[in-house]
């Protein structure tokens, strides 16, 4: 998708469609009350344009409701769509990222292949907060977010890729300002759109090893410092959490090391982003059960979202020195795999009772946080599509959130607002460890049926130990089960946003 921005008068633009947005100002009360949507430009021939509609009280504004008109008078644009963005109070800077993904949306099955989307305008006296350069950026990725279809290996498949998405902002506008943030979502989307590509491949596409060599292509890309390894370095660093996983697949592991390491920063943080990569989860020896067991393509979600976030540092460039890794392995019951009762030496030298061959991401990440502590991470972050237990108290709503570390957790929260991500935080606690301890080693690999989630990250706690840490269990929302007006069902693409703004957090 090509991208662009224009300061002309939005009458002036010659497009086949025109969006812009507008909110519902609801002041009547009552069964007869009609709705009032306002436009949200300043534009009078838009307003014009708009106007019939408007008042007829058919369209509402809600939340992602678009209503289209055809040869717009006294406009250019052949068509004009109004997208909502809900009641006053729901008319965030989120919601603009959710029109413009609905915008293109709305468009892509109907061979609209270029589209112009109005920057939100506020009048003051509505008190909406839409600060312009928000809303830029926030277009741009909902506009690559919105263009992702996950048919890709359908054999006619008809490409209803928008071909461009220009923003067209107010002449009034800090220009340069508006330009900076929409090229910043520019790549914010398109790392995103990376990532949901790498979760939609099916397991026999996206073996461990091809994992790897998709990391290593962007990190030579986007100019990071990347390592691919596999079996042999397992051993070397004495990964028996992260190897016995993968012993039992006829597909070797890979551990991907990526790097970005800023022109002049030798001190301060080094922040550890740690990503799950179970390419497909069988459950192992404790093998899953068939219903679904197909979704368990999207179990390195989590990896993904590790190199989805380092594609858009490298391409940001922020002041603060990042490593990125991911322990990718597949999963399988086999002659040679793991049996519950086995037990496991870590590389950290922590013995592991194997309870649950199903409970293997914990494996592998323990590792893969050790590691990270061991090139030298100061903060740590992981990511992984970790418990079923999570999805049970969460939803599909939020994602949980972990932490050994308030002033970490903090600055991680602080970031969702720009993300627009949700992310809900879990506790911890030395009574919940009690639960993982092992009668014939030091730790045991689940803690039975009652606070999974949370056993699953007291598990990743005793290897992060007091390293400040935050483990994002983002099982719920990696797949989307259903088509919304913004977002094709399959691969979300969730964490990668957030954790981009939680490593700027650190500049
Ligand atoms: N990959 C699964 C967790 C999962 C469940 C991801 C649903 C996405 C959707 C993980 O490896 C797993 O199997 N966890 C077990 C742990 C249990 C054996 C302690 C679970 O949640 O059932
Ligand atoms: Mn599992
Ligand atoms: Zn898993």
């Amino acid at each position: 998708m090509k991208t662009d921005l224009s300061f002309s008068p939005l009458a002036q633009i010659e497009t086949e469609l025109l969006a812009v947005t507008a909110t519902d100002i609801q002041t009547a009360k009552g069964p007869d009350a009609k709705p009032q949507p306002v436009l949200l430009t300043s534009d009078e021939a838009v307003r014009a344009a708009a106007a019939a509609v408007l008042s007829s009280g058919e369209y509402k504004a809600g939340t992602n409701e678009a209503i289209l008109l055809h040869a717009p008078a006294g406009l250019k644009a052949k068509r004009l769509l109004i997208v909502g963005l809900g009641k006053k109070a729901k008319a965030t800077v989120h919601a603009v990222r959710n029109a413009a993904g609905t915008a293109v949306r709305y468009t892509k099955p109907r061979a609209i292949r270029n589209l112009v989307f109005a920057l939100p305008e506020a009048p003051e006296d509505l008190g909406l907060t839409l600060p312009a350069n928000s809303c830029a950026r926030a277009a741009a990725e909902g506009a690559f977010v919105g263009d992702f279809d996950p048919d890709t290996y359908r054999s006619e498949r008809k490409d209803v890729s928008v071909h461009s998405f220009t923003l067209a902002a107010p002449a009034s506008a800090d220009q340069g300002a508006v330009q900076t943030a929409f090229n910043e979502g520019v790549i914010i989307g398109e790392s995103q759109n990376f990532a949901r590509s790498l979760v939609n491949e099916p397991g026999n596409k996206l073996t461990p090893t091809i994992f790897g060599q998709r990391a290593a292509e962007m990190a030579s890309e986007t100019g990071l410092k990347s390592e691919i390894y596999s079996t042999d370095k397992l051993h070397e660093l004495k990964m028996g959490a992260f190897w016995s996983v993968s012993q039992g697949s006829e597909e070797p592991p890979a551990l991907i090391v990526m790097k970005y390491e800023p022109e002049g920063v030798t001190d301060g943080p080094v922040l550890g982003l740690v990503g799950k990569g179970i390419t497909f989860d069988t459950g192992g020896i404790s093998i899953k059960p068939a219903d679904n067991m197909e979704k368990m393509k999207y179990d390195m979600a989590g990896g993904a979202a590790m190199i989805g976030a380092m594609r858009a540092i490298a391409l940001l460039k922020p002041k603060v020195r990042v490593i990125g890794i991911v322990c990718a392995a597949e999963n399988m019951p086999d002659g040679k795999a793991q049996k519950p009762g086995d037990v496991q030496t870590a590389m950290s030298g922590k013995t592991i009772e194997i309870i649950n061959t199903d409970a293997e991401g914990r494996l592998v990440l323990a590792d893969g946080i050790s590691y990270a502590r061991s090139l030298g991470a100061t903060h740590l972050i992981d990511a992984a599509t970790l418990t079923g237990a999570c999805v049970v108290a969460l939803g599909m709503i939020n994602a949980g959130a972990f932490s050994n570390d308030d002033t970490t957790i903090e600055k991680f929260q602080a970031g969702l607002a720009t993300s627009g991500e949700k992310f809900w935080r879990l506790p911890l606690g030395d009574e919940y460890y009690d639960q993982i301890r092992s009668d014939i080693g030091d730790i045991k690999n689940t803690g039975g049926r009652w606070g999974g989630a949370i056993t699953a990250a007291e598990f990743l706690h005793a290897f992060a130990e007091d390293t400040p840490w935050i483990h994002l269990d983002i099982a719920g929302l990696a797949w989307i089960e259903d088509n919304k007006p913004y977002i094709a069902k399959g691969p979300s693409g969730v964490a990668v946003r957030s954790i981009l703004e939680w490593v700027r957090s650190y500049e």
